[in-house]
């Protein structure tokens, strides 16, 4: 054989070997906790107390970790504020923190724990992520000392970051994120100064990773999946549902469906909070979820996903939202249009009055409309068709057109856009769509019992929402939930920093 043939054939089965080592598909976990609170003082507690907090609720993630790698998951991913709660000032947390270092420092913190000062939790979380053969995904706290010769520094002398730590199947810090969009009473913590977009490589895809509240916003949550192409979001989350459009599983899956990404969301699990809801999300649809407002136990979810799903041939097409809604004419004239509120947004409803029909209603640049054909038309249920463009202003400031159909509570048209979690009414087929301005509107269909609806719906390359063959259960909601990110102001807190 002449010196380049073998050449080639080394090459050629290196290539091979790399591409047995690459797979296309790998088992996910995440896991909802209940988290184990400290008490609610003001006060700090000393470091210890501290420790001793954060390992009770470390002894319950390390027996889902146990868990799900024998159940041969690559890679969990555990809540937010999942190792010491939320109640906290920005003094009483401060015993809870640890300097977390840029991962490029190249550490593995269950073989050379004291490198950079005491770290007793990434030590723990990297000994779990390297004793189980696991890449483990944790929301703890990052400290930053800062002086006078920094402009923006704290009173206090340090920066207080809510971050996601990912150690990989060794142990070793792959990732670190701090939160950039905090929620209203996240007080304990700084906001970032820049936005970051983290990333990281495995043999089963491309991962981005991002926290609660930043889901709503553009950077970085968009910019991973637009720009740096990542396969599965990484999604830790202390989220409380609020029906009809932003419950955890809903939302949550709607946004791995607009988006067309995986999605690993594991909520914080108190029932008192409204927080509970976590999933494993394909662009497809649920792999799997859990929804449990009954019981206050944490709960173990693993599924297979794609390492790949765009380039999967199961999933959905790339929409072009409006195309469907911009080619037809007004199904329906504004006879019997009225208004209600949900979340504090003004909607404008139509009621569907008829078992079956085409329905059109229209606010400012928005029109929705609906084809739809019920099971059977209820005397006791009333349905609407609701259309709104405009600024959301409760719990976070943000453009929004939505166009949904959805359930009212009674009959009495002044409850509609009220929460309600039940419905008797199935529908052998509905089809909705609307004129949107934005290429990134997230699907939601929620069933009665707040159930989601795998399988059961598709959306058309032309942005219609389609039922498949009827819904196999009551419906409360189908509904295109559009997000307008350029007409986004910056936030109101951070202008002030
Ligand atoms: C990891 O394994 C070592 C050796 O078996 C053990 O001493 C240690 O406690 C384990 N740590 C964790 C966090 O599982
Ligand atoms: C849920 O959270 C609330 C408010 O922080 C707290 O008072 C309550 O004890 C928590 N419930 C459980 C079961 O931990
Ligand atoms: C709704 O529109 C479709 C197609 O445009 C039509 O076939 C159907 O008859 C209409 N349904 C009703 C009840 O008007
Ligand atoms: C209808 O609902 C509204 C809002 O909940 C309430 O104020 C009103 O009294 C109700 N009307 C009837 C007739 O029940």
């Amino acid at each position: 054989m002449l010196p380049s043939q073998a050449l080639l054939l080394a090459v050629v089965f290196a290539l091979a070997a790399l591409q047995a080592l690459a797979s296309d598909t790998f088992m996910a976990a995440v896991y909802e906790h209940a988290v184990i609170l400290p008490h609610p003082t003001q006060e700090p507690v000393s470091p210890s107390d501290a420790l001793a907090l954060m390992d009770k609720n470390m002894d319950v993630l390390e027996g889902a970790i146990k868990e799900a790698a024998q159940q041969g998951a690559h890679i969990i991913v555990t809540p937010e504020d999942g190792i010491y709660g939320w109640r906290f000032t920005r003094e009483s947390i401060y015993p809870y923190l640890e300097d977390i270092p840029d991962p490029v420092v190249n550490w593995i913190p269950c073989t050379d724990p004291s490198r950079f000062g005491p770290a007793p939790v990434q030590e723990r979380l990297s000994c779990m992520a390297r004793n189980n053969s696991i890449y483990v995904v944790a929301n703890i706290g990052d400290k930053k000392p800062c002086d006078s010769s920094d402009p923006s520094c704290p009173r206090d002398g340090r920066y207080q970051y809510n971050t996601d730590v990912v150690f990989d199947a060794q142990g070793k810090l792959v990732a670190r994120y701090h939160k950039y969009n905090l929620f209203l009473g996240e007080n304990q913590f700084n906001y970032p100064k820049e936005p970051e977009a983290v990333t990281f490589e495995t043999p089963f895809g491309k991962f981005g990773i991002f926290t609660c509240f930043d889901i709503l916003f553009y950077e970085p949550a968009v910019v991973l999946v637009s720009k740096m192409q990542v396969d599965t979001v990484l999604f830790p989350t202390a989220w409380m549902n609020v029906l009809p459009f932003l419950t955890a599983i809903e939302f949550h899956s709607a946004w791995a469906m607009g988006m067309r990404v995986n999605v690993l969301a594991a909520n914080t699990h108190n029932t008192s909070m409204e927080m509970t809801g976590s999933g494993i999300y394909a662009p497809a649809g649920a792999r799997t979820y859990s929804y449990n407002m009954k019981t206050e136990d944490g709960h173990l979810l693993i599924a297979e996903l794609d390492a790949h799903p765009r380039l999967s041939p199961a999933s959905p097409p790339a929409v072009s939202w409006n195309s469907y809604a911009l080619s037809v004419e007004r199904f329906s004239q504004n006879d019997h249009e009225f208004t209600g509120i949900i979340f504090e947004d003004l909607f404008t409803f139509t009621a569907l009055t008829e078992p079956g029909g085409n329905l059109t209603v229209c606010q400012k640049d928005l029109c929705c409309h609906l084809s739809y054909k019920m099971a059977e038309k209820r005397d006791d249920e009333v349905y609407v068709l609701g259309a709104f463009d405009g600024l959301h202003v409760i719990e976070g400031q943000y453009y929004l057109q939505i166009c949904t159909l959805l359930k009212c509570p009674s009959t009495n048209l002044s409850t509609c856009g009220q929460p309600m979690e039940t419905a008797q009414t199935k529908f052998e087929m509905f089809s909705l769509s609307g004129t949107f301005g934005t290429s990134y509107v997230f699907p939601e269909v929620l069933y009665s019992g707040v159930q989601l609806a795998p399988g059961e719906f598709k959306v058309l390359r032309d942005g219609r929402l389609k039922s498949k063959h009827g819904t196999s259960k009551p419906l409360i909601t189908a509904t295109l939930f559009g997000r307008l990110y350029e007409k986004d102001q910056p936030h109101p807190l951070r202008i002030s920093l």
